[in-house]
Formats: C-alpha cells, structure tokens, sequence
C-alpha cells in the first residue's frame, strides 16, 4: 500500500465527506494521483463512498493512533519507551525481532495501523482492522538468563489486562495461558519470543494485539469467540491513550519480573484468572484432550488441573475451554 492512501484516508478519518479537490491540494498531488491512492482502501478494509459533487466519505470515521501524543505520556512515564508508529507492516514483531538482532534498546516499540501478516500463537495468523485493533510488540532485555522466562507471558497478560481494566474494561481477565478475555470472550492475543543465554543475559519481543472495535466483515474471518474494547468498556479509551496505558503498565511488569520472575504477578494474575475453578476441556498440543478442573497455577506459568480420576496435573502447554457444567 502506498504512504499516500494512508495520508488521504488521515484526511477522511472524521467519516465526513471531503472533496477530492481539497484533500489532493492539502497533499500536494493531482487529483488523479489521489484517485489512484485511494484504490488502495479495500484492501486495507477500508469501505469508501465517492459521491458525484460531494467528494469521498469513509463508510465509518477511523482513529488514527496519535503518535505525539502518546509518545508525551511515555515520556512522563519511562523514558525507555520509544514508540514508532508505521502506517503497515508485515507483523510488528517479526519486524521488532530483526531490530532487537540489530541491538535495538529494552523499551523499544512498534506498533502499525495495519499488519499485512500478523502471527498468532501456535502458527495462526491474528486477524484485525484498519482502525479497529491495537497491533504492537515491545522489546525488553532481560539480566536473567532465557532458563528463566518461565511465566513471562502471563505476566504480560496480567498486565495488559489491568491496563485495559484500568482503561474502562472493568471485566478484563487472564485466560491461562496468555490470552486477555471479557466475559469468556477472547479481548487480546499475546505472542512473545524469547531469545539468549540460559543464564542471561536475555531478551524477548512481546507482541499484542487487541481487538478495540470489531466490525461485521472482520468479525466473520475470526474463528473463535472475541469481543471488543468498545462493548467492554462503560467509557472506551482512545485507541491512543489505550496504547499508551498498555505500554506503561507493560513497562513496569517486565522490570518486576526481571527481578523476581513471575512470582511478582502471580497473586494479580490468579485473581484475575477467569477459569480458576472452573471445569474445562484440556487440548496439549499433541496428545488426546480431557476433561479436568482449574485447580491453581504454578510459579512457572503452568497450570495446576485435577482430573477427573483424582489425579493433578501441571500443564506446561496446552488449550484450555470452558466446559459446560
Ligand atoms: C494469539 O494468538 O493470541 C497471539 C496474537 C498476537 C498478535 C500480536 S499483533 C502484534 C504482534 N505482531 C504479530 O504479528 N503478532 C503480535
């Protein structure tokens, strides 16, 4: 996609119509040069109505994430966190990756209006919007070694999951083992990669994204039960401010497990587990699923379940779903 059709879909952004004449002017550029530009915006989603007289019109008004502002509040907050925001990109952490084997600083950040490619866990690919999602990935450099990673995406789910309560989702909760749920609807996705020594130093790129208000063509590509920030929240947040509290809270969970591991938020997280006690459907990657009960989570990340035959398990990976009771 070109840098224009996000530069004229910046000027559309309010939903209201605008002419091709004054948007081509306010860009420098012919009006057959926006025209061109503009076929750009199906494929990012983007329903357009052109109207004889009228000019353009965005079928829905889109909040472009505003990058000064965010980057104000990261600055009063941590100013290790250094923000870029790119119109697209292939996933956010695959770029993130390649920055961190370049040397790329603890708090360095990226996040794209649009993910052409954007990964999920176990292979799946993460479905969002133009305007519709938070896509972000967050690098951090860890004094401990990579042996000792265990529970660092429950953590960050924890805190993602408090900034969003914090925010105006008052329901946010944890879903071992790194998903962000309301109201057993899946709200965010969380992928993190790890990378070092055993015994440090090591380094990850935590990658999230968040469903922030899902429309009807992107909802129908969506293969599990999700909701969105927009029904979660009383008041929703900006997508901006949103970015900017998720960032911060961020911030201050990597430097707490740097020091104490995940002992630091397993308290906060089993509070805000949504399946603890509850009877789910087990599916480990590669044997057969069962049935079993959430009993506790370990101070590894892995979840305690007791079966139904009396024993415990401890599940280091797996799929968890509610089971009707
Ligand atoms: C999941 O499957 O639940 C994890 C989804 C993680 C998606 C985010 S979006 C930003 C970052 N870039 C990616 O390609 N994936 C992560």
């Amino acid at each position: 996609m070109s840098a224009l059709t996000f530069e004229a879909l910046r000027r559309l952004a309010d939903g209201r119509f605008h002419s091709g004449e004054d948007i081509a002017r306010s860009l420098h550029r012919s009006r057959a040069t926006l025209c061109e530009a503009l076929k750009g915006a199906p494929g990012l989603g983007v329903e357009l109505f052109s109207v004889p007289g009228k000019g353009y019109r965005l079928s829905a008004p889109i909040e472009f994430l505003d990058a000064p502002a965010i980057s104000a509040k990261l600055a009063a907050c941590d100013a290790r966190l250094k923000l870029e925001i790119l119109d697209e990109v292939d996933s956010t952490s695959t770029r993130l990756l390649e920055l961190a084997a370049q040397g790329a600083p603890t708090g360095t950040c990226l996040a794209a209006e649009w993910q052409r490619t954007g990964r999920g866990r176990r292979g799946r690919s993460w479905i969002s919007s133009l305007g519709g999602s938070l896509t972000f990935s967050l690098l951090w450099r860890f004094e401990r070694g990579a042996g000792h990673l265990g529970g660092l995406s429950l953590a960050v789910g924890e805190a993602i999951a408090r900034a969003l309560a914090q925010c105006g989702a008052a329901r946010a909760q944890v879903k071992w083992p790194n998903d962000v749920v309301c109201d057993f609807r899946k709200l965010a996705g969380i992928l993190v990669e790890t990378s070092g020594e055993m015994q440090g130093p090591s380094v990850a790129v935590v990658g999230v994204g968040v469903n922030y208000r899902l429309d009807e063509r992107t909802l129908d590509r969506i293969d599990q039960a999700v909701t969105d920030v927009v029904k979660c929240a009383s008041v929703p947040p900006t997508r901006s401010d949103l970015l900017a509290a998720m960032l911060a809270s961020l911030a201050g969970a990597l430097d707490a497990f740097d020091r104490e591991g995940f002992a630091a938020s397993r308290e906060a997280w089993r509070a805000l587990h949504a399946y603890q006690g509850r009877a789910v459907r087990v599916l480990p990657a590669r044997e057969a699923a069962f049935e079993a009960q959430v009993v506790d989570v370990a101070p590894d990340g892995a979840l305690v379940v007791a079966t139904p035959d009396g024993r415990t398990v401890s599940l280091a990976s797996a799929e968890i779903t509610l089971r009707a009771r």
